[in-house]
């Protein structure tokens, strides 16, 4: 790939730049996509084209809007697209973040399709296809799109720069055709992704369920055995690219022993040092099972009364998209059960650990990894996930070999890691086991199985996720070289 031009398109960006009183703070964002990508682009150099949404972002730019990142240690370029607040409201709060997420992740909450957020949704991808034509140096630039915001941005750019190669990767699931063809733009969406290259998805499943979509919906041909779709004369390669994060993980991860992070977290949070800890962490979103995963807690108080005050779980959560109803009305029973249990095993006057500890709050990755290493469990409850990466953050932070993963059936991650507990987070009655099983599980076995995701990881970090992709993109960039 020496001396090729790679071009990155997400909405949301690996820095947000935040004013706090006179000083100007820097944060990075809990975003599965971002936490994958960032470390590629740092190897890989180029340009990094996002929404620019920090209080702040407007004031480190230069005159082209770009800034180079990280700040501290400058690798690539970050281009910023400011979007109006009525952009920003139709197309990421409304077309991509109450219509398509929901639509993805299989209606746990009902789709909302509004005509004006299409229009923003069309009008934004737009402005993004011109900020790729304006950033390109040559005119076949490796385009590497991210995600459910840009379904149509591969066949604007692919019209305007025939010869680039575009690399859709699709972060989050792709449902069945029923349930997508809900989208009244079902059509204009799924062909918008033919402007790929090649479209990559985390599971295979992902793949078939796209291609069957498109079988529904054009007159195109869908190839079962090659996985590759033509439409329009041009064929796009339907790939699965499981995405990974960063190994061996960054020093400043594992850099405070686990013997340490076991004693001060447990310090930090009023526990006693023999109280045995559960750790979950996501944003606070409805597709991650938080208020199933507190079931689940109670559940095992329930059935297992010799953990009531033996046992706590902190569940650390991003607040995410908050100006959405539905985000709102989640958080609020997320704090009413929590609020709830703990009442119910240690009521206030009672002294003792309280079953679940909530920390709804922004948590930088070094301090998330402290927690990872404190904790005897992890659970990931999804009720519907593309791969979910606090797996294997929690896996990659056990370096010594301990602790126990309680993963979700419907998490891509689930394919990868048979070796955790693989639970149905619906069955509150199989978590509870689950947990259960995870505080009681011999050292020697919880190391059998940590080795065995720890292998998993190592071999398939992100570097490969983004190198596999690149390499077929090399190949096929080749292939069109050849002569007739
Ligand atoms: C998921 C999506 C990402 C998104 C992230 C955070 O991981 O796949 O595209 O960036 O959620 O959501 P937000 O709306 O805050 O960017």
């Amino acid at each position: 790939l020496r001396g090729e031009e790679v071009l990155v398109v997400s909405n949301r960006e690996p820095y947000v730049h935040q004013r706090r009183g006179d000083t100007i703070v820097v944060n990075r964002p809990a975003s599965g996509l971002v936490t994958a990508l960032e470390p590629v682009m740092r190897a890989c150099s180029g340009v990094w084209i996002a929404h620019g949404s920090g209080s702040a972002d407007r004031d480190v730019v230069d005159a082209r809007d770009h800034v180079a990142v990280p700040p501290d240690n400058p690798a690539y370029e970050l281009r910023r697209i400011w979007l109006s607040p009525l952009e920003e409201e139709g197309f990421y709060y409304g077309f991509a973040n109450e219509g398509l997420w929901p639509l993805c992740h299989i209606a746990h909450v009902r789709p909302t399709f509004r005509n004006s957020d299409w229009e923003q949704y069309l009008a934004v991808n737009q402005r993004f296809a011109d900020a790729v034509v304006e950033e390109a140096k040559t005119n076949d630039p490796i385009v590497l799109v991210q995600d459910y915001h840009f379904a149509l941005l591969p066949r604007m750019i692919r019209k305007r720069l025939p010869k680039a190669t575009i690399i859709t990767f699709w972060h989050i699931p792709w449902p069945n055709p029923e349930v997508f063809t809900i989208s009244p733009w079902a059509t204009e969406l799924v062909e918008g992704l033919l402007g790929s290259s090649i479209l990559g998805f985390h599971t295979q499943a992902h793949c078939l369920n796209f291609m069957d979509t498109v079988d529904r919906l054009l007159e195109a041909r869908v190839d079962r055995e090659t996985y590759e779709v033509t439409h329009d004369q041009h064929t796009t390669a339907v790939r699965r690219y499981p995405i990974s994060i960063e190994w061996p993980p960054a020093a400043a991860m594992t850099a405070h022993p686990v013997e340490v992070c076991h004693r001060e977290i447990r310090a930090e949070n009023n526990l006693p040092l023999d109280c045995r800890l559960g750790v979950g962490v996501d944003r606070l979103d409805y597709t991650k099972g938080i208020i199933e995963r507190f079931r689940a807690i109670e559940r095992l108080l329930e059935l297992n009364p010799e953990w009531i005050g033996r046992f706590s779980f902190v569940q650390i959560s991003a607040p995410s998209r908050s100006r959405l109803d539905e985000y709102q009305s989640y958080e609020a029973q997320v704090r009413a059960l929590a609020t709830r249990i703990n009442e119910r095993f240690c009521p206030s006057g009672r002294s003792g650990p309280p079953p679940i500890i909530l920390k709804i709050e922004h948590h930088p990755p070094e301090a998330v990894y402290r927690y990872y290493r404190a904790a005897d469990l992890c659970f990931v409850s999804s009720l519907h996930d593309g791969m979910n990466l606090v797996a294997k953050e929690f896996v990659a932070a056990r370096d010594d070999e301990q602790g126990v993963l309680i993963l979700s059936q419907f998490a891509g991650a689930a394919r990868e890691m048979p070796e955790a507990l693989i639970i149905n987070p619906y069955n509150a009655d199989q978590c509870a086991a689950a947990l259960h099983l995870a505080l009681t599980m011999p050292a020697e076995e919880q190391a059998l199985r940590m080795r065995l995701m720890r292998r998993l990881i190592s071999e398939f970090n992100v570097y490969r996720w983004a190198g596999r992709m690149l390499l077929d993109a090399a190949i096929m960039r080749q292939r069109s070289r050849l002569p007739e």
